[in-house]
């Protein structure tokens, strides 16, 4: 499997902080926000990466994870012209696709909780096994934000609906979804919603119309932040800083997983720990690299 991440968009909720930077190259307390939906597709084991990015912002992506290889994995870029909506990424995606089942990853999600790279690594398998789309609900208090997606008992999707004004259900899907090959010949033929953006829910209703829609609860032990707007930016960065501190692990870290992968050796981190030595950040990767068998 391959994976899609998505960083472009206008980010005009967050204006004026992203008139001029790139809302996933903000920090998010202690590392850029592309760090945490890159870490979450590297521990569940997929190497190769195309992130979609505004034409404006390739090279600072390009300086900030140039092709990868120091991280022992293949990330490549296409670059998404105007942000036309979430669909268009599978469509610049599709030569680098080819006959592979897709991650597809917001940039602006961060995810946290024991045992999801284990969930999302069982959806991965049943797709890769299956085929069909996997997604994941999350409850929440404001659902009319995001996509909403409506189950029954046994976890049969009823109904997806963008940003509803009046929502069946408290669960927003998630920007995470795991889809087979043929999800890039559906989004081609997404038309522009009434808000004039080719919307991912239209692909995952494709897919439910078909029964080939799976969807998963994620529950009350994971913490999940759509960090598009000033405060649930804010409360991305606080609730990283509180568990790092409290843990003394970090979240997000893609230097770790790549070594603990066995994707780079010591001495590889190493190099890595030490061309930022002197901040916390380079600090921890020297003690992992230190740290014994
Ligand atoms: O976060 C989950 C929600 O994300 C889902 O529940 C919704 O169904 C889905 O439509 C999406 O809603 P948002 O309104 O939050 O999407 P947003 O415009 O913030 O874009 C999500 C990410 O994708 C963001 O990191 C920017 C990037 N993006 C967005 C657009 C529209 C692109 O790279 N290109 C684009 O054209």
């Amino acid at each position: 499997m391959k994976s899609i991440i998505l960083a472009g968009g206008s980010g005009t909720r967050l204006y004026p902080v992203t008139r001029i930077v790139n809302k996933h190259l903000l920090p998010v307390y202690n590392k850029p926000m592309i760090y945490y939906p890159l870490s979450l597709v590297m521990l569940i084991g997929i190497r190769e990466i195309l992130l979609v990015v505004n034409p404006q912002d390739l090279e600072a992506y390009r300086g900030l994870l140039k092709d990868g290889s120091h991280l022992g994995m293949s990330i490549s870029y296409a670059v998404q012209k105007e942000p036309r909506g979430l669909a268009e990424g599978l469509i610049l995606g599709e030569n680098f696709v080819g006959d592979e089942n897709i991650c597809y990853v917001l940039g602006d999600n961060i995810f946290f909780g024991h045992d999801l790279p284990k969930i999302l690594v069982e959806a991965k398998e049943e797709v890769e096994r299956k085929g069909g789309a996997h997604i994941f609900g999350y409850y929440v208090k404001d659902p009319e934000r995001f996509g909403v997606v409506e189950f029954d008992r046994e976890g049969n999707v009823i109904s997806l609906e963008e940003k509803p004004k009046n929502p069946k259900s408290h669960y927003a899907v998630v920007g995470l979804y795991f889809y087979d090959r043929e999800a890039v010949e559906i989004a081609k033929r997404v038309k522009p919603s009434d808000r004039g953006e080719l919307e991912i829910t239209f692909v995952n209703e494709e897919y439910r119309k078909k029964g080939k829609l799976k969807v998963k609860i994620l529950g009350r032990g994971f913490a999940w932040f759509d960090a598009g707007t000033h405060d649930s930016f804010l409360e991305a960065g606080e609730f990283v800083a509180t568990i790092e501190k409290k843990t003394g692990l970090m979240i997000g870290c893609i230097e770790e997983i790549a070594y603990r992968n066995g994707w780079i050796n010591k001495e590889q981190l190493k190099k890595l720990a030490r061309s930022m030595e002197k901040t916390e950040y380079g600090k921890y990767l020297l003690r992992v690299a230190e740290e014994e068998g």
